[in-house]
C-alpha cells in the first residue's frame, strides 16, 4: 500500500465536489440516527446522483484515469471475448448486452472482431448507471468504428426479454458491499458517523440478519478478523435471470473462491481505493473522487446465480479463459499487422495473462439459461468449477 502523504491533493474544484459529497452522506448519516452502513457509504461514494464517483464527470478509466482494466490494456482481450460470443451469436436473434461498459472500448474492440468474423449481432444494448460514462462511451465508437454506431442502443433498465450473451467485465467489484470485524466471537457492522466535523468509521454490533449470514461463513479466527459480504447478488441475478429468456452471461473480476476469501491469513480483508493510480485503504478519504472496490467472492457469486436458475457453465483464471479463446492466433495476427509493436504487444499478453499480473488474480465465471453446457468443448479443458 501507498502511504496517504504520497498521495497528490485533488485540485480545488475536485475537493469542491468532494464536499458536496460529503454534506449528502453527512445529511444521510443525521437522518439515520448517527450512523449508516458501510455499504450505504460505499453506495453513495460511488453512485449518488450528480455527485458519485461513477455517475459524476471526471475520468476514471484508462491511463489518464485512476485505474486501467483489461479492455484498456489490449484489444486483444476483447477479441478473445468475442471468440467466446460467436457460437452464441449464430444462434437466430441473438444479441449482446454489456453492463457497465466504462470508456466503451470493449465494446467497439468486440464489435470489430466479430465484423471481421461476419457475425455481427444486429444489437449491441448497454446499460451503464453512469450518464457520463454513456457519453464517453459514444465518443469511443464515433472515433474507432462510426460505420457501427447504429448497432448500439444504451439502455436505462434491463430489456424485458434477452436473447445472447450479457458482459460485464469488473463490475462485480464496484458494487457496494457490507464491511464487518469479528472479535472474540463477536460480529460488528462497519459503519460510517460524523463526528469532530469529519466522516469517520465505527464498529457496531452486527443487525441479527447480517450477524447469521456472517456467521454462516465460518470463519475462525482468534485474533480480530476484518472483511465484506456482498448482499447485493441475489437480487442483481434474479433481475438479470428474469431478462435473459436464453443465452450465456459472462463475468469478469478479480476474486477468489469462498475458501480462498475468508482463509483465515486474509484478515484485513479486499477493500482498497484508487485515485490516480496509486492504491490506498481509507475509503473516507475524498468521497467521490476516489474509486473503492472489493474482491469477488466467486462461489457467492455462483451461488446467487444458481437460486436464480442460471446454470455455472465455466469457472476459470483470466489466463486460461484467453489462451482458450485463441489469444496466440490474436496476438501472431496483430504482430503481423504490426511489427514495429513486438515489444508493446507481448507486454499486453504478459500483463494479460501472467500469473503475477492479472492472469489468475482474475477469474472468468460464465453462466447459462437454456444453452447446452458442452457448447464450449474447450473452455471444459480449463474448467475450475470443482474448486467453488
Ligand atoms: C470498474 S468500472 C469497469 C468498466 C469497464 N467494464 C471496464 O472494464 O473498463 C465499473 C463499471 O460498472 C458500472 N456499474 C456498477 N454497477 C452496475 C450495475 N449494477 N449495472 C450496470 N453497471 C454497473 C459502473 O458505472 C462502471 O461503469
Amino acid at each position: 500500500m501507498k502511504f496517504i502523504s504520497k498521495l497528490p491533493i485533488p485540485p480545488t474544484n475536485a475537493l469542491e465536489h468532494s464536499h458536496k459529497l460529503v454534506s449528502k452522506i453527512q445529511k444521510a448519516i443525521q437522518q439515520n440516527n448517527g450512523s449508516i452502513s458501510f455499504r450505504r457509504y460505499m453506495d453513495m461514494a460511488l453512485y449518488e446522483k450528480n455527485l458519485g464517483y461513477y455517475v459524476a464527470g471526471s475520468r476514471k478509466i484508462g491511463k489518464s484515469g485512476d485505474f486501467t482494466t483489461a479492455p484498456e490494456i489490449s484489444p486483444l482481450f476483447s477479441q478473445c471475448l468475442a471468440n467466446r460470443c460467436l457460437e452464441i451469436l449464430q444462434e437466430k436473434q441473438s444479441n449482446i448486452l454489456e453492463l457497465g461498459a466504462g470508456s466503451g472500448i470493449m465494446a467497439v474492440e468486440l464489435m470489430l472482431e466479430l465484423e471481421r468474423e461476419l457475425c455481427l449481432p444486429e444489437h449491441y444494448f448497454i446499460l451503464d448507471l453512469s450518464p457520463d460514462l454513456k457519453q464517453r462511451q459514444k465518443e469511443t465508437i464515433e472515433q474507432l468504428a462510426p460505420h457501427l454506431l447504429h448497432h448500439f442502443i444504451w439502455l436505462d433498465k434491463l430489456p424485458e426479454s434477452f436473447k445472447g450473451v450479457i458482459l460485464a467485465n469488473e463490475v462485480l467489484d464496484a458494487m457496494p458491499i457490507e464491511l464487518f470485524t469479528i472479535h472474540n466471537s463477536n460480529i460488528y457492522q462497519h459503519q460510517v458517523a460524523w463526528k469532530e466535523d469529519q466522516l469517520v468509521e465505527q464498529l457496531n454490533p452486527a443487525p441479527e440478519q447480517l450477524s447469521r449470514l456472517i456467521a454462516n461463513l465460518n470463519i475462525n479466527s482468534s485474533s480480530p478478523y476484518t472483511s465484506e459480504i456482498n448482499l447485493n447478488l441475489d437480487g442483481w441475478f434474479k433481475s438479470i435471470s428474469e431478462a435473459l429468456s436464453q443465452g450465456i452471461l459472462i463475468l469478469i473480476d478479480y476474486g477468489y473462491t469462498a475458501k480462498e476469501y475468508y482463509h483465515i491469513d486474509r484478515n484485513k480483508g479486499t477493500l482498497i481505493c484508487h485515485y490516480q493510480h496509486r492504491v490506498t485503504e481509507f475509503p473516507l478519504l475524498y468521497p467521490g473522487l476516489q474509486d473503492i472496490t472489493a474482491s469477488v467472492n466467486f462461489t457467492a457469486v455462483a451461488e446467487s446465480a444458481d437460486k436464480a436458475d442460471l446454470q455455472v457453465v465455466t469457472y476459470t483464471t483470466q489466463a486460461a479463459f484467453l489462451a482458450s479463446n485463441n489469444l496466440e492466433k490474436f496476438f501472431i495476427r496483430r504482430l503481423e499487422e504490426l511489427p514495429e509493436d513486438q515489444y508493446k504487444l507481448a507486454q499486453e499478453v504478459r500483463t494479460l495473462s501472467l500469473p503475477s499480473e492479472m492472469g489468475e488474480r482474475f477469474k472468468v465465471i460464465i453462466l447459462g439459461k437454456g444453452v447446452n453446457e458442452k457448447l464450449d468443448p474447450v473452455s471444459a479443458q480449463v474448467d475450475q468449477r470443482y474448486k467453488l
